[in-house]
């Protein structure tokens, strides 16, 4: 009730858990500080999300940077199963397993940082400047975002993409009208795999998440 007031909406479309960590309420501050990280009880904010869209105040709920095995916890006990995981998908972090698994149970994946997040503190130039990718690009005459967007959508993933300028916005609308041959997709698929977004700002040695590999459930 409160955010769609700020928002000045009746509703959201959808309604997303944004990272498996919760924080000390009241003292909300992004990275968050370490001392204020808390332990999420999966089950109450959940079901708290499931009230949300039961009192029409959000049309889907979902989730944001889980592993298959934190979706399966929620879809243990869940009444609405999450419509949504956001995750980083993008050809240098291409989520292999957590698609299969989301496709098995019917979870929309939406990829975040599809170009590599480049400009922000924790994004780089790696997906925009990977020789394969621009290898793929020239000889298409294809820009290496239209190419990266081009294989998402081939790999059926919803993209959530940001521009402030308005050649690259149309540019990046313009991949649907071509396609990748099978030894370009063939060639994304063997580009070696690294995650971009680890989630260090989540990580904290007294904290509830003390590893990297415990956020991810492995998946790194
Ligand atoms: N759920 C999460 O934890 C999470 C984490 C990170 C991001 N996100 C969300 O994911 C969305 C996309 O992330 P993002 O925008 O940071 O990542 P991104 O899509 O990988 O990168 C966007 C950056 O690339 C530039 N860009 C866009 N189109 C381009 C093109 N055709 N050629 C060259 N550069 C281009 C943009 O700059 P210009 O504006 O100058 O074009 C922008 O700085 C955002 O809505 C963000 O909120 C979610």
């Amino acid at each position: 009730m409160h955010a769609c007031r700020n928002l000045q909406l009746e509703y959201l479309d959808l309604y997303l858990i944004h990272w498996p960590v919760s924080s000390r309420s009241g003292t909300y501050e992004f990275p968050i500080n370490k001392g204020d990280l808390l332990p999420m009880d999966f089950k109450s904010v959940w079901e708290a999300m499931q009230e949300c869209q039961d009192l029409g105040l959000t049309k889907s709920i979902g989730v944001s940077n889980f592993s298959c095995k934190k979706l399966s916890d929620i879809l243990a006990f869940a009444k609405i199963p999450p419509a949504v995981n956001q995750v980083e998908i993008n050809p240098l972090w291409q989520q292999k397993k957590l698609r299969e698994f989301c496709e098995a149970k019917g979870i929309v994946l939406t990829a975040y940082a599809p170009l590599g997040t480049r400009g922000t503190i924790w994004g780089s130039n790696r997906v925009m400047e990977n020789e394969v990718l621009r290898e793929i690009a020239t000889a298409k005459g294809k820009s290496v975002a239209q190419v990266c967007l081009r294989w998402a959508f081939e790999q059926g993933v919803c993209v959530v993409l940001k521009s402030f300028n308005k050649g690259r916005m149309k540019e990046n609308l313009e991949i649907l009208n071509w396609t990748l041959s099978e030894e370009e997709s063939r060639m994304i698929g063997d580009i070696p795999q690294s995650r971009g977004c680890r989630g260090e700002d989540y990580i904290s040695e007294k904290g509830p998440i003390k590893t990297i590999e415990e956020l991810w459930d492995g998946e790194i």
